[in-house]
């Protein structure tokens, strides 16, 4: 069993929980996931690591309640207990020799962005980070972006908050002016790391992209987030993001089946994820 030490609401539909689990918080890394059940009977569900205290011995999650789950661990309260938590599992981002990153976070990916930027900035890495909700009322983890960025640009679709408009028009602006960055690390829905990686292409820059949207059990069993990747030179080959990933190389994911397949998966309400590709193809005219 393990103790949830620290509960907090991030907005109406995402919890931030810490968890006492000293070994796994021993070994994480950026990047990488765990996997929770909250009771015996319960279901596995991934989660990836946003956060841990090596010394307190905890690792954070942030987890947006989706489904039945999610909906069972945000009853959770500070001093109970969820059943299992496993990990770390996944390739960590790797964040080594960097000099000057965007980090671009979309939605709750921000929640595994976070990590990824506190991680290159300590390691002395220039970090730009661009994060992007739909509304103020969604907006997460701000200052601790702030806190970890050299540059911060907060958007929303509608304006209701920081600047309107999507992640790439900020991030194209900034490439156009002349920024040189190593890497653009992207994670957040498939259609935003989709135009990210069409934004960066023109430019030759790295995309590194998470697909941690598309798992499901993230036990390499279920299939739900397999994905194609195809070369440059059009070789194909099937890999999976719960056990080769969650990282890819943005240029080789064939992104638009992964969000035919993966559309039951990701989060968006009906008609939703048409607005948001609309907004997206829209911005990169
Ligand atoms: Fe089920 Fe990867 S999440 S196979």
């Amino acid at each position: 069993m393990f103790r949830i030490v620290n509960k907090k609401k991030l907005n109406d539909t995402v919890t931030m929980m810490d968890i006492l689990a000293p070994l796994v918080a021993k070994k994480a890394e950026a990047g990488q996931f765990i996997i929770l059940r909250v009771d015996e009977e319960g279901e596995r569900i991934p989660l990836t690591v946003a956060g841990y205290d090596r010394t307190a011995g905890t690792v954070q999650i942030i987890f947006q309640i989706v489904g039945g789950t999610t909906m069972l661990l945000d009853k959770k309260e500070a001093g109970e207990f969820i059943e299992d938590f496993v990990g770390p599992l996944g390739v960590p981002t790797k964040t080594e020799g960097r000099k000057k990153v965007c980090v671009v976070g979309g939605g709750v990916g921000c929640a595994i962005a976070l990590p990824v930027a506190q991680k290159l900035h300590e390691a002395g890495c220039k970090v730009h980070s661009v994060i992007g909700f739909r509304n103020k009322d969604l907006v997460l983890l701000e200052e601790e972006f702030k806190a970890c960025s050299d540059k911060f640009t907060l958007v929303t679709d509608d304006g209701s908050y920081g600047r309107q408009g999507v992640v790439t028009l900020p991030l194209k602006e900034e490439i156009e002016r002349g920024e040189r960055f190593d890497e653009i690390i992207a994670i957040g829905p498939l259609v935003m790391m989709k135009y990210v990686v069409a934004t960066a292409k023109p430019y030759g820059i790295p995309v590194t992209v998470s697909m941690n949207p598309i798992m499901i059990d993230g036990t390499g069993m279920c299939g739900g987030c397999r994905l194609t990747l195809v070369k440059e030179d059009g070789t194909r080959s099937v890999k999976f993001a719960c056990v080769d990933g969650p990282d890819f190389n943005g240029y080789e994911v064939d992104f638009d089946e992964a969000m035919l397949r993966g559309g039951a998966y990701e989060t968006f309400e009906a008609g939703e994820r048409e607005r948001v590709c609309n907004l997206f193809a829209k911005e990169s005219r």
